[in-house]
């Protein structure tokens, strides 16, 4: 079957509008939220239904599709063979649950594991970042976006989870030091998103592969750098120490890394 990139797009652009209204309608009811592993790891039902959801849409225009759900029903993989989708139905659950706000949908899809397309739904401002390699640019809804200036470190703001900031993991006090200052949002997507904008010239956390599967397609699509914190590229089946970073801060932290510098 070859496949039309661009139908593909404007297929998942319309799923996830349907998925964003089907999760404002649920926030109007109370949310039943549960632990996954700690009280910090959270998820409810609207992260369950909205991925089960994505899934049967998914296997609907993409009968060939091999799914890595976060929430367990798409199929359990192996390998990055074929055409893969990640799909992460509300990032950052614990903004969902606590401010209803600051959230997002993801979906990244890779064929034999090279990043094609990727989708990060900011779903309260309703700004669908979309596009990569196969449509050859990211848009913010129909705006197309240019890349980012490539600061240094010095220059620009950095974004990390708090486990990072709060146990200075990877010299992240000695990395914020060298910035301009720190940001957390509490969403891997909204941190992304930062990134694609300039906002942010970079962006440190552990991640699952659902977590920056659709951002490292659009960051790399305008040439921010998605690596480990020593500089190689990602694990997608696995965990990985994320370092998101314009090509000049990628450079300056990959150093403080090497010369060990702790404050
Ligand atoms: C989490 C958020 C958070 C990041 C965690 C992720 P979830 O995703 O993106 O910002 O620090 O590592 O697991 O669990 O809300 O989908
Ligand atoms: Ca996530
Ligand atoms: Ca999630």
């Amino acid at each position: 079957m070859i496949l039309d990139w661009q139908q593909l797009n404007r297929d998942v652009m319309a799923v996830l509008q349907i998925a964003r209204q089907r999760v404002l309608d649920r926030m109007a009811s109370p949310l039943t939220v549960a632990e996954k592993t700690n009280r910090k790891d959270l998820v409810t039902n609207v992260d369950r239904e909205n991925e089960q959801f994505l899934v049967s849409e998914i296997r609907r225009i993409d009968p060939e599709a091999h799914i890595l759900g976060e929430e367990g029903f798409g199929d359990h993989l192996t390998s990055l063979k074929g055409r893969v989708w990640i799909v992460d139905p509300i990032d950052g659950t614990m903004n969902f649950v606590k401010q209803h706000d600051n959230f997002a949908m993801m979906i990244g899809i890779y064929q034999d594991g090279v990043g094609q397309l990727g989708f990060i739904y900011d779903v309260m401002t309703d700004v669908l970042y979309h596009g990569g390699k196969a449509v050859d640019g990211v848009w913010a809804n129909q705006e197309q976006l240019t890349a980012p200036m490539d600061l240094p470190l010095a220059e620009g703001l950095m974004g990390a989870s708090s486990p990072i900031v709060i146990h200075d993991i990877a010299h992240m006090q000695a990395i914020v030091h060298a910035s301009s200052g720190m940001r957390i949002y509490g969403s891997a997507g909204i941190e992304i998103i930062n990134c694609l904008l300039g906002k942010t010239v970079g962006y440190i956390s552990y991640l699952k592969p659902w977590d920056i599967a659709a951002g490292q397609i659009l960051l790399n699509c305008l040439d921010v750098r998605v690596s480990t914190i020593d500089g190689r590229p990602l694990d997608m089946l696995s965990s990985n120490l994320v370092l998101v970073a314009t090509k000049k801060a990628q450079r300056d932290i990959l150093q403080i890394e090497e010369d060990d510098v702790s404050l």
